[in-house]
């Protein structure tokens, strides 16, 4: 017998029944970015490795663990699928000159992301995100970080997912993130040996990830020991302002001093949100402010850059949401010809139904009436618009509307006009 071949490990076909959900999902999100005045950006799905590596960081699991290169050719070297798109559209925004465009570059972005994960329920190798990103010089600003995080809050909240938890914290400046670099291993090294060995080895590597263990043991001692991330305090005042302007949205939100995140571009505000019904994997969405990333890959030197997006997990949304109905596919006509020798004469028909902008489909192996007068059911179809002896005869069809049983005769060259009134 000859192999059968399956959809890759962590990868899941998107069947023709569940599109109609994502268009509705991707449409909603599209609307209400536009309304907060961000507009859609497309990169390729895959880049220069390093890329990736200088913007995520080399002691994030992501670089270490879960990039998917792509096996070099002479020519082609270095290139690995995104893991996320982050470093792709703020190395867009650099080679593009965006900034020349825009004080403030509002983007936002939709499509797959590659990480080669252990899949689970929620982890995925590839998965879709729905992305937002706000770049620009001199664009530091208490409000467009809570302008962001509303946003997440208020595209959740549409998406219909349920039992929404907001957690926030700040990382500080750079400075502050060296300084409170030291700080962690000064309070974690005289319990080194308590952490489990994923945190011994972070600790040498990233202390910051010792913070989102999910282990027992580590999860006690930092909730002993790590109270408040100490921070200048310049940096503690624009988190207050953050705060501040988050508070008077009416945006329920906790602060978390361990919320870290796994990538290594943020400074100052970090964010997460959680959903019901998710089990292990529960972060929709997530994100934060980057602001040294511009100038990490290449940006001008003399310009003061402020970045800040997030990102939603497409498929962690539709997993919340129990209520995910998958819609049943809608057609306007389906043809039927009763015997063979009409087919020519619904073919055409058809066409001219299709060119008219109204959809239409015809079973072209044929069939009894019955057979097709199902298929027409299947297919969901208004109307089904029968040629048989009689109609062909008189240059007319049988329009039978499906949902009220009625049956009409229209003369053939009629059709359109007729069923644009009907419809
Ligand atoms: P992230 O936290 O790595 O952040 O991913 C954001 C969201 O993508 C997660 O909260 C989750 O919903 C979804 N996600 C991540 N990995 C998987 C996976 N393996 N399977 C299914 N869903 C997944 C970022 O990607 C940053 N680029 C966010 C950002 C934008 N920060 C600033 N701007």
């Amino acid at each position: 017998m000859n192999k059968k071949f399956a959809v890759p490990r962590g990868t899941s076909d998107i069947l023709p029944d569940a599109i109609p959900l994502w268009e509705a999902l991707e449409s909603t999100a599209r609307r209400i970015c536009k309304s907060y005045g961000y507009r859609e950006i497309r990169t390729p799905v895959y880049e220069d490795v390093n890329l990736f590596k200088r913007s995520l960081g080399t002691t994030s699991d992501v670089v270490n663990k879960q990039l998917l290169e792509l096996a070099s050719s002479k020519e082609d070297e270095g290139y690995a699928l995104r893991p996320e798109g982050t470093a792709s559209v703020v190395r867009s925004y650099i080679e593009n000159s965006l900034e020349a465009q825009a004080s403030l570059s509002k983007l936002f972005y939709l499509g797959p992301m590659f990480r080669g994960e252990r899949p689970q329920k929620g982890r995925l190798r590839q998965f879709h995100q729905i992305g937002v990103e706000a770049i620009g010089p001199n664009s530091t600003s208490p409000y467009i970080d809570a302008e962001l995080i509303v946003l997440a809050m208020h595209l959740l909240k549409e998406l219909g997912v349920k039992g929404l938890q907001l957690k926030i914290n700040s990382l500080g400046s750079k400075e502050d993130k060296a300084n409170i670099s030291v700080w962690l291993r000064t309070e974690f090294a005289r319990h080194k040996n308590d952490l489990c060995e994923d945190c011994q080895t972070r600790f040498e590597r990233n202390v910051f990830r010792v913070l989102d263990c999910k282990k027992e043991g580590c999860r006690k001692l930092v909730a002993l020991i790590v109270k408040n991330l100490p921070l200048s305090a310049e940096s503690q005042k624009y988190f207050d302002q953050v705060c501040q302007a988050l508070t008077s949205t009416g945006v329920a939100y906790d602060v978390s001093p361990h919320l870290v995140r796994g990538l290594d571009y943020y400074t100052h505000t970090v964010f997460e949100i959680t959903a019901e019904g998710l089990g292990s994997q529960d972060a929709v969405g997530a994100g934060g402010r980057y602001n040294g990333l511009v100038h990490e890959l290449g940006g001008h030197e003399n310009i003061d850059y402020g970045a800040i997006g997030f990102a939603l997990g497409i498929e962690r949304i539709l997993l919340s949401r129990s209520d995910a109905k998958f819609c049943v596919p809608t057609l306007d006509i389906f043809v039927i010809a009763m015997k063979e020798e009409y087919q020519s004469q619904a073919f055409l028909l058809l066409q001219q139904i299709r060119q008219a902008g109204i959809s239409a489909d015809m079973n072209f192996a044929g069939g009894s009436m019955k057979s097709q007068m199902g298929r027409a059911n299947k297919a969901n179809a208004r109307f089904a618009m029968i040629l048989g002896e009689d109609e062909i005869k008189n240059q007319t069809v049988a329009l039978k509307d499906m949902q009220q049983s009625t049956q009409e005769i229209v003369a053939m060259d009629k059709i359109v006009e007729h069923i644009r009134k009907v419809l």
